[in-house]
């Protein structure tokens, strides 16, 4: 079994925009090369990813802290000395920092600020040692406070029966402006920009605890997974596919634009064609007013109760925050309309049996 700490080495085998030319996103998708060996998963687990910081982010951390990068530290957990420069390469977040650090770093300025939280949310390490230059750290100091660089998670796009020696990903490269600085996600900058092609991407495969594909191949599926939420239907079309399901596919896409962010389309269409999937789109930004997935399964209300007293498993995958919670009340009104007096009970019982499942993040 691979972990965090012996992890797979997968090759980056190739890496490809999913996005349209005039897209204002940038969503990749990416292959990983399993070089023939084995790595064991079930479609709907996702694989953690180890990446390590933009050397120039490790370059600009030194500058602020006022520090070489040669000095040794000792992580005191394994007893192993690093030289800095490489503990803040692949040991270090540089970006996030714990309330712990900012509290020091105000104390040692001799500053005080009511809404540390908010704070936080701004700076990345390396700035906030700029705006606070009289705090002051040695080496083994900033590594004992700054927090472990943690792998990142995404959903497994393809099935071993399609693609054995390989695994898919769809990555939305995370871009965003604080403090009028452009910031980048660690992680989909280095799966995005940092690792080149042929390069080895340290792995472990994270399982997903009970959102997978059916095995009971006769059974209606409906999938609701806007943006990169679409990922893991791929991967049950694929298996679906390969396995000669009889059960009927029906697939719930958002994204901005039908243009320039409609991924993956090509296989769905396919798979349309074959008769074997529905697909039910929710452009967002294509008219005046918002149309998300919830919008398309409440038009479809009535069908959706049908698939649902036919056995149909429910998948939503993607945004936790604002669409999973959105996409729960319109599945509940689906059913208050449709199915039952009491839809927190039918739901619950649903969830209950297994048949309505979430991966959301
Ligand atoms: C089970 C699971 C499956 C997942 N599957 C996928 C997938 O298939 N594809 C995918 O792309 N992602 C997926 N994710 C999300 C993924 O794991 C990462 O969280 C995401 O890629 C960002 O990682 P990062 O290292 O690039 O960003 P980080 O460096 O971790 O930065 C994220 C942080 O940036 C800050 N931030 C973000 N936006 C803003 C803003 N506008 N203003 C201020 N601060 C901001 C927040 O503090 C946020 O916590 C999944 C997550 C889970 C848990
Ligand atoms: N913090 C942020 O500002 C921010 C921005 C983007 C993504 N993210 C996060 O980044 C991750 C990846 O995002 P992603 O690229 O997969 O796509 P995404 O941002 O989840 O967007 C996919 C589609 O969902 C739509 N959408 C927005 N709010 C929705 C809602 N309440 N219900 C249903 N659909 C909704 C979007 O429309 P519109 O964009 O047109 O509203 C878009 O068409 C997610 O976890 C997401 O939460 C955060």
């Amino acid at each position: 079994m691979y972990t965090k700490d012996l992890p797979f080495s997968a090759i980056l085998k190739e890496r490809k925009s999913l996005c349209g030319l005039n897209s204002t996103k940038e969503t990749l998708h990416i292959v990983l090369d399993l070089k023939g060996e084995e790595l064991s998963y079930k479609t709907g687990d996702s694989v953690a990813v180890i990446p390590v910081n933009d050397p120039r982010l490790v370059e600009k951390t030194l500058k602020a802290a006022g520090l070489t990068g040669e000095e040794k530290v000792i992580d005191k957990r394994s007893e192993i000395t690093y030289p800095l420069k490489e503990a803040f390469r692949s040991r270090k977040s540089l970006t996030g920092f714990s309330k712990k650090f900012m509290s020091e770093v105000l104390a040692k300025a001799g500053a005080h600020q009511d809404d540390l939280k908010a704070l936080m949310g701004e700076y990345e390490v390396w700035d906030l040692l700029e705006a606070y230059p009289e705090a002051k750290f040695s080496a083994q100091e900033l590594y004992d406070l700054l927090m472990p660089l943690l792998p990142r998670f995404y959903s497994i796009a393809s099935s071993e029966l399609a693609y054995p020696n390989e695994i898919h990903l769809t990555v939305a490269y995370l871009k965003y402006e604080t403090k009028d600085k452009e910031r980048v996600g660690v992680c989909t900058h280095f799966l995005s920009i940092l690792a080149p092609v042929g390069s080895e991407i340290p792995l472990y495969i994270q399982p997903s605890h009970g959102f997978t594909l059916t095995h009971e191949d006769q059974l209606p599926i409906i999938m609701i997974g806007p943006g990169t939420g679409v990922a893991p239907f791929r991967a049950f079309m694929q298996e679906r596919e390969k396995k000669q399901a009889t059960g009927k596919n029906w697939l719930f896409f958002g994204e901005r634009t039908a243009a320039s962010e409609y991924f993956y389309q090509e296989d769905w269409k396919r798979w349309e064609e074959k008769g074997l999937l529905k697909v039910t789109t929710a452009f967002s930004r294509d008219q005046e007013h918002k149309i998300y997935v919830q919008h398309r399964l409440q038009e479809n209300a009535k069908e959706i109760a049908s698939w649902i007293k036919e056995g149909a498993i429910i998948y939503v995958c993607g945004d936790k925050n604002h669409m999973a919670k959105d996409v729960e009340s319109t599945l509940l009104e689906i059913i208050k309309d449709h199915l039952s007096n009491d839809p927190e009970a039918f739901l619950k019982e649903l969830k209950a049996h297994g048949r309505y499942l979430k991966d959301v993040y």
